[in-house]
C-alpha cells in the first residue's frame, strides 16, 4: 500500500518554519509546493508524491544557515521521512532532489537528473523573481545587514559555489548576479511562461530604482 506522507509533512514543516524571518518562511515553502503541483500538471511523467515531498522539504536545513554543510538538508529530510516509515528508495529520490535544487552562483551549472527535480527547482526559482522575489531579496539583504545599493561595488559573476557563498554585496547586485538570469535557467515550459511577466516586472523595478537613485525620477 502506498502511504501518503504529504499531510504529516505539511504539518511538520509548517510548525518548523513558523518563526522564520529570512525569506525561508512557511509561506515560501507553501508557494513552492503549490507551484510545483501546478507545473506538474503539464509534466505527465512526474511522480506527484516525490515532487510534493521534495518541494515541502527543500529548504528544511539550508546550507547557508548550517555552516555551509550541504548535506544538512538531505540528512534532515531523510530523518523525517524515515521517522514516518518511508522506504529507502523514496527517501533517496527526495534527497537527490534537495541536493539539486539550490542555486550555486551564476557560473556554476545546476543540472537536474529527474523531472521531479526540474519541477521543484523551477518552482523555487519562480519564487525568487517577480514582486515576491524582489521582497525576498531585500528581506534577505536586511537580515544580513547589507546596503540596498552601492554603485561603487560592481556586480560579479560568481564562477564557484564558494565565491557565491562568501558574497557580501549590496542587495541590488543580487539582481544582476542571480535574479535576472533565473528565467533562462528554467527547465519546464510552464515555468518559463510564468517567468515572463515576473521577469519584466523585475527589469522595470531595477530601472525605476536606479533612476530614483540618480535623482532622475
Ligand atoms: P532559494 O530559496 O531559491 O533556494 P536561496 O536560499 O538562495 O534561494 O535564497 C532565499 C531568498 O533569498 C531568495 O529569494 C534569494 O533571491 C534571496 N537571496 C539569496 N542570496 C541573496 C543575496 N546575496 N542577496 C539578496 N538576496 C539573496
Ligand atoms: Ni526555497
Amino acid at each position: 500500500m502506498q502511504v501518503n506522507f504529504i499531510p504529516a509533512t505539511v504539518a511538520f514543516i509548517q510548525e518548523k518554519f513558523a518563526q522564520e524571518g529570512s525569506g525561508h518562511d512557511w509561506a515560501h515553502i507553501e508557494r513552492v509546493w503549490q507551484m510545483a503541483r501546478r507545473l506538474a500538471e503539464e509534466e505527465s511523467g512526474a511522480d506527484l508524491q516525490v515532487t510534493e515531498l521534495a518541494a515541502l522539504l527543500h529548504d528544511i536545513a539550508d546550507w547557508k544557515f548550517h555552516g555551509g554543510d550541504y548535506e544538512a538538508g538531505p540528512r534532515a529530510a531523510g530523518d523525517w521521512l524515515r521517522s514516518q516509515g518511508a522506504d529507502e528508495a523514496l527517501i533517496e529520490r527526495v534527497q537527490v532532489i534537495i541536493r539539486e535544487v539550490s542555486f550555486k552562483g551564476l557560473g556554476v551549472e545546476t543540472p537536474v537528473t529527474s523531472v521531479e527535480a526540474a519541477l521543484v527547482q523551477d518552482a523555487d526559482r519562480l519564487d525568487a523573481i517577480g514582486a515576491i522575489g524582489i521582497a525576498r531579496a531585500f528581506a534577505y539583504g536586511g537580515h544580513k545587514g547589507r546596503p540596498l545599493h552601492d554603485p561603487a561595488v560592481p556586480p560579479v559573476s560568481h564562477e564557484s559555489f564558494a565565491s557565491y557563498q562568501k558574497s557580501t554585496a549590496p542587495t541590488l547586485n543580487h539582481f544582476y548576479e542571480k535574479l535576472l538570469h533565473l528565467k533562462d535557467r528554467l527547465h519546464t515550459p510552464a515555468a518559463r511562461r510564468v517567468a515572463e511577466g515576473r521577469h519584466r516586472f523585475m527589469e522595470q523595478f531595477v530601472d525605476q530604482f536606479l533612476a530614483e537613485w540618480e535623482g532622475m525620477r
